[in-house]
């Protein structure tokens, strides 16, 4: 991935990200680690997606990708919608100017109580079973408001390639495409909007991607014979390169397989068609930056110990569900000397705890700042923090505003 670091280009040697120097902005945020978000690379994404869609698709981002409150008000100004998995999330969803009745609530186990909110609230609940629509039909009744629903559907295929699988076979989530007529007829007086198929994610096969939408597009219009259809979410699946082995997504025939289902099928329907992502608009646009507390020597291998982990960055340590441990890019953000091949830990007493893998770096020294790219998506809110009690990384969303101004060096 030659061109991994070029949205956070160095000044005087030292990585920045939104235009602020790393060390300077450690020293703004108050120490390491942290996780920085660029509010302009943000925008960048999200306008090359609706670049390459057609226009009719709307797009929604999945919170849960990354649900810090500053990136959601950006967001919010920048897509059309929102998909939230829990109370929390739909509770900072409703705290930025995004309308409630464009806020989707998918996700298996939601409970009463989030179910309660959900309907208060008047966002689209996506119904995962069919005792999910007797208790969401109860709530309605109790709060004396129609339910806003639509059904989350596992369809009679699964995506190849996709780096996790949430549709096909048995599933916990959404509702059989068989039991679907029977779960239809039992909506009573819900406020029925349409239907959600979500298959899978992290896919960089944009033939795949495009074999599953056409699939899905068969299917809602199959399943739009027995009932008006208003929304239909096609899903996402996006994914971004994590390895020097993945190449970049291609949009271009997502966007044109999208706009012969449009001009084919989906115009008929007259129905919101959603395009629904998350680590695709967010994950690029993320570092995590730690710094070197040990430089130690073992046995022919020279580490560089740093002041974080995967207590903060689970997915950099290969831990987050892959199949292959592979080392995220990741780069000496204060230092451009001679190049070494080190492998970089973090400080948690586990070999688990592994960020770089015999990884090719600058020369780093204790005080160093190390930055993983590709930390905008599953970073701080899918790691285990708690872990080993260390402290909480911050996160700030920076660029998009005036450039800092004064030297950039910083020394510390
Ligand atoms: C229903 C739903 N929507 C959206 C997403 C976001 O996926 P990604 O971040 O890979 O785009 C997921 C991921 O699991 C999901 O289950």
């Amino acid at each position: 991935m030659s061109n991994t670091t070029e949205p956070f280009p160095r000044v005087n040697g030292v990585l920045t990200v939104g235009g602020v120097p790393v060390d300077r902005l450690a020293a703004r945020v108050g120490g390491t680690p942290f996780f920085a978000y660029d509010r302009d690379l943000l925008s960048r994404r999200v306008a090359a997606v609706r670049a390459a869609l057609p226009a009719e698709i709307s797009l929604s981002y999945a919170v849960k990708a990354n649900p810090m409150p500053a990136v959601l008000h950006h967001m919010s100004g920048e897509v059309d919608g929102f998909d939230v998995a829990s109370a929390g999330e739909l509770q900072k969803a409703l705290d930025t100017t995004m309308p409630a009745d464009r806020i989707s609530f998918a996700g298996p186990g939601k409970t009463t109580d989030e179910l309660v909110q959900a309907v208060a609230a008047g966002v689209t609940v996506e119904l995962e079973s069919a005792g999910e629509l007797t208790r969401v039909r109860e709530v309605g009744e109790r709060l004396g408001i129609r339910p806003r629903v639509a059904l989350r559907v596992n369809p009679d295929f699964s995506v190849r390639g996709s780096g996790m699988t949430l549709g096909g076979g048995a599933q916990q989530f959404g509702i059989d495409a068989e039991q679907v007529p029977a779960v239809l007829a039992r909506l009573g007086d819900l406020d029925f909007h349409g239907f959600h198929v979500f298959a899978g994610s992290q896919n960089l096969r944009a033939d795949s991607i495009c074999e599953a939408q056409r699939a899905t597009v068969d299917l809602v219009l199959k399943l739009a014979e027995l009932v008006p259809v208003r929304y239909v979410n096609l899903g996402g699946g996006f994914g971004i390169p994590y390895s020097a082995r993945d190449a970049a997504l291609d949009l271009g025939p997502i966007g044109e397989n999208l706009a012969k289902l449009v001009d084919t099928q989906l115009r008929q329907l007259d129905a919101r068609v959603v395009i629904e992502l998350g680590r695709y608009l967010v994950g690029e646009a993320g570092i995590y930056v730690t710094r070197v507390v040990d430089r130690k020597h073992s046995r022919g291998t020279t580490f560089l110990v740093v002041d974080g982990g995967l207590h903060h960055q689970l997915a950099a340590s290969g831990n987050f569900g892959q199949k292959i441990r592979r080392n995220y890019p990741l780069t000496v953000a204060t230092s451009e000397s001679a190049v070494e091949t080190v492998t970089v830990v973090g400080c948690l007493c586990t070999p688990l705890d592994l960020l770089g893998d015999k990884v090719e770096l600058a020369r780093a020294d204790v005080g160093d700042l190390i930055a993983i790219f590709q930390a905008g998506a599953y970073g701080l809110t899918a790691s285990p923090t708690a872990f080993l009690g260390h402290p909480s990384p911050r996160e700030v969303l920076v660029g998009g505003t005036a450039p800092v101004s004064g030297e950039n060096q910083c020394r510390q």
